[in-house]
């Protein structure tokens, strides 16, 4: 299988002083904030429904904390709609799926990316029984696997609504973005997500309220604010 060449930019890296970035920046620090008493190393993005940007924002919060100097593997557990090997670039022949069917290790199937600290698990090939597989102890035993190698771990899933993959996922994790995209789901659709996730006692850390329509004069303030810092 030759590498994908249906590339997706990740803003964070290709323009990492635009408003935007700053954004994803201040996700990432308003996750740390938010871990007082217990470490969150774990976290996985979901959303109510398809294209609301789970994968636009863990890959950019991925970026956000490597450029923080943290050790960051990034792994596809979208096993319905993988998109990290087009994002990246790279072959998905072999991923997540191999190690958790019992065809690889970590080592064989990790990638590192042109990003300083961020590595890559693509999903791999697509399984008939993706839930089965994400639910399994393998999973969680590579986890605990990644746990002992990285600082932080960021786990892309497919929508809450659709299947069980994100609630699976977020009992093994110690905690969950919610992404809403405000102009696209309806309220009620965002609120039974939610309650998806609270019935597996996931940790939710924060919701990301994508495509937000802003006035003009505050993003112009974010962008003024963005372009006087000198973060990188
Ligand atoms: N904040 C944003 N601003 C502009 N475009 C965005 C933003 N977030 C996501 N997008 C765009 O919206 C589309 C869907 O985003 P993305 O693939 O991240 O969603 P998703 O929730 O992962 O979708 P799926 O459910 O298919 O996996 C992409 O084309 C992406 O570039
Ligand atoms: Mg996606």
């Amino acid at each position: 299988m030759l590498p994908s060449t249906n590339k997706r930019p990740i803003i964070t890296h290709e323009n990492p002083k635009s408003p935007i970035s700053e954004a994803y920046r201040t996700l990432r620090t308003n996750i740390e904030f938010s871990a007082i008493d217990e470490e969150i190393k774990v976290i996985m993005v979901t959303s109510a429904g398809p294209g609301e940007g789970k994968s636009t924002t863990i890959t950019n919060l991925a970026v956000a904390y490597a450029q923080a100097d943290k050790r960051v593997v990034l792994i596809d557990a979208d096993l319905r709609k993988p998109t990290m090997h087009h994002t990246f670039q790279m072959s998905n022949r072999w991923g997540l799926t191999n190690v958790l069917s019992g065809q690889a290790t970590l080592q064989e199937v990790v990638r590192e990316t042109e990003i300083v600290h961020l590595d890559v698990i693509t999903s791999g090939p697509i399984p008939p029984n993706p839930s089965e597989m994400l639910a399994s102890k393998r999973m969680t035993a590579f986890l605990d696997e990644l746990r002992g190698k990285y600082d932080v771990i960021l786990i892309d899933t497919p929508p809450a609504l659709a299947v069980t993959d994100a609630q699976l996922v977020a009992t093994k994790c110690d905690g969950v973005v919610l992404v809403i995209d405000s102009g696209k789901v309806k309220r009620d659709m965002a609120i039974k997500a939610k309650a998806n996730l609270d019935y597996v006692k996931a940790k939710i850390l924060g919701v990301v309220l994508n495509n937000m329509d802003r006035k003009n004069a505050e993003s112009y303030y974010y962008y003024y604010y963005g372009a006087q810092d000198n973060k990188k």
